[in-house]
């Protein structure tokens, strides 16, 4: 069995910036990945990342645009953190080598996004997370943090109350391992692959919570599921928020610039959650192009588009047959973030000792009802970086507790013989997608109680059907298929939190939406949603939100 001292699971920006705080503080730190560090999912964030850098800028503007974004379900006190917090680690990421496009004077170029009263998103072009991604890496590599790429957990070894490790796949052998650490830190990013049309890298299968919930931590919020308003029609690849920041805007099949009706003042630059309802609306009237809307760039002109959103270009060039130069983009919302996530304090601890989380995976909550975009790059970095800090004092002072002898590996290696040997049963891509279509069609962009009780139907018949899973392949390298049967697992967990929490909320806020309750109702609602297993079933409890200086009024852009 190996033995480190802190074992981060993903290796995304908040996982490695964990870890490179656990190497500064001397400790022996792996990271666990199910896939190689820069094919994580941070990759593919686009358009940039928030910070009150400019001295007519302020944290306080970008606290109060946060708490706003989040219809008021944000807690104040960490939203404070992230935004104090945020220039200091912009810096930061420059000083490790992070190339953010400049303006005219030389300094970080900052771009309007959705939301924002103030242009504080800075970028590299339209490959933000890409830069970052790879800055962090570098750094990685030179701290000597021990990596386990194409290494897949399928439990969390807890005994009496506290966590004492992982037990993995190596997908290159398939044997199974016992990882002992001190401590473990979730930073396993979000669920959007929950939905069949999702702006998600296949990995996002929310592994990290689902395992969390059934090994005894807390889910919050997780009926808040953000729809990003652009991504394109027929693969729902992210077309940037940052291009209706450069100016791009949004018509529907008449030609008409449909977000005034919407959102008069900020137009296609309202919050996300308002856009999406927006296009939704366009295309659900008969409005719409073939289930789609139009962004329309051609008035940016060859050369910005080409400084500014390059990447935007090709994608749409090779995935919709559109170089945006020449013809305007079909796009309609996708699932995009999940703003729910394992229930952490301030320092990133959960209720179960030795087990942090941090980023997307992570519930705080500083994105509430719904994230402004910018700011989930931002999650990443400052909460990394403070879950490393705090695990790292936790790991100084503690004992290495006791591996369970063999029980729980035992226990996974029992579980993947029984899918290993079933020889007739369903295929888990059928199950998949049979569920994603549901999510999307009922518990997507507009929600209500019919709806919802079809969908919760389906994930308890999809539960049921999952019993009987059946792979063809056998083998033990690269048993991809094996994996997809692990994911299931937390995509049909997670679905159910997801409905669950959505028909309990009897209201609508932020990227939660229901016909049936359409306005929001801070008497009754002002709460988080908690999920928790007893019993052997998924329960729901709620707690207050933390108010600071903001006192939550009606949200208009
Ligand atoms: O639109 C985007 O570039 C996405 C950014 C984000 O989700 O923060």
């Amino acid at each position: 069995m190996v033995i480190h001292d802190i074992i981060i699971v993903g290796a995304g920006l908040a996982g490695m910036r964990a870890a490179i705080e656990g190497i500064k503080a001397n400790l022996n730190v792996a990271i666990v990945s199910k896939v190689h560090p820069i094919r994580s999912h941070s990759v593919a964030a686009q358009g940039g990342i928030n910070a009150a850098l400019k001295k007519e800028d302020s944290w306080e503007d970008h606290a109060f645009d946060t708490i706003k974004g989040s219809d008021y379900l944000g807690d104040q006190d960490v939203i404070e953190i992230l935004c104090k917090e945020a220039p200091q680690n912009i810096l930061e990421l420059e000083r490790m080598g992070a190339v953010f496009s400049r303006d005219d004077n030389g300094a970080i170029a900052q771009r309007p996004f959705g939301a924002l009263s103030f242009p504080r998103t800075c970028f590299a072009a339209d490959r933000t997370g890409h830069t970052l991604l790879h800055v962090m890496y570098e750094q990685i590599l030179k701290s000597g943090v021990w990596i386990y790429d194409e290494w897949v957990v399928v439990s969390f070894v807890v005994e009496e109350g506290i966590c004492r490790g992982v037990i993995c796949m190596n997908l290159f052998s398939g044997k199974l391992h016992r990882l002992h650490a001190k401590a473990v830190v979730l930073a396993t990013g979000g669920y959007g692959r929950v939905y069949r049309h999702s702006t998600n890298a296949l990995i996002n299968t929310g592994d990290g919570m689902a395992l969390a919930l059934k090994a005894g931590a807390r889910l919050m919020d997780m009926e808040f599921v953000q729809f990003h308003p652009t991504t394109l029609k027929n693969t729902g690849i992210l077309v940037t928020e940052g291009a209706r920041g450069e100016g791009g805007y949004l018509i529907n099949s008449k030609g008409e610039r449909f977000m005034s009706k919407y959102a008069p003042n900020a137009l296609e630059l309202a919050s996300r959650d308002v856009v999406s309802r927006a296009e939704q609306t366009e295309i659900n009237e008969g409005r719409g192009i073939d289930g789609s809307v139009l962004l329309d760039l051609r008035h940016l002109g060859e050369e910005k588009i080409a400084e500014r959103l390059p990447q935007i270009r090709q994608l749409s060039i090779d995935f919709e047959g559109i170089d945006p130069v020449e013809s305007p983009i079909p796009v309609k919302p996708g699932a995009h973030y999940s703003m729910g996530g394992i229930e952490v304090d301030l320092n990133c601890k959960t209720n179960i000792e030795g087990l942090y989380a941090a980023g997307e995976c992570a519930c705080f909550s500083v994105h509430g009802a719904n994230r402004l975009g910018g700011n989930s790059l931002l999650d990443t970095i400052v909460f990394g970086r403070r879950a490393g800090i705090a695990v790292s004092e936790y790991v100084s002072s503690t004992e290495l507790k006791p591996f369970p002898e063999d029980s729980a590996l035992l226990e996974a290696g029992h579980r993947v013989a029984i899918i290993l040997n079933r020889r007739k049963g369903e295929k888990v891509s059928v199950l998949r997608d049979e569920l994603a279509g549901i999510m999307n069609e009922k518990a997507g962009v507009f929600r209500d109680e019919t709806g919802l009780k079809e969908a919760l139907n389906k994930v308890y018949e999809i539960k049921d059907r999952y019993k009987n899973v059946v792979i063809e392949d056998k083998s033990d390298m690269f048993n991809t298929e094996l994996q997809s049967v692990f994911e299931l697992g937390s995509i049909i967990t997670l679905a159910e939190t997801i409905v669950l929490g959505a028909l309990n909320r009897r209201e609508s806020r932020g990227a939660h939406f229901r016909l049936d309750y359409d306005k929001r109702n801070d008497e009754e609602w002002l709460k988080h949603s908690i999920f928790f297993i007893k019993d052997g079933e998924i329960k729901i409890d709620y707690k207050d939100v933390t108010i600071t200086r903001f006192q939550p009024t009606e949200r208009k852009y």
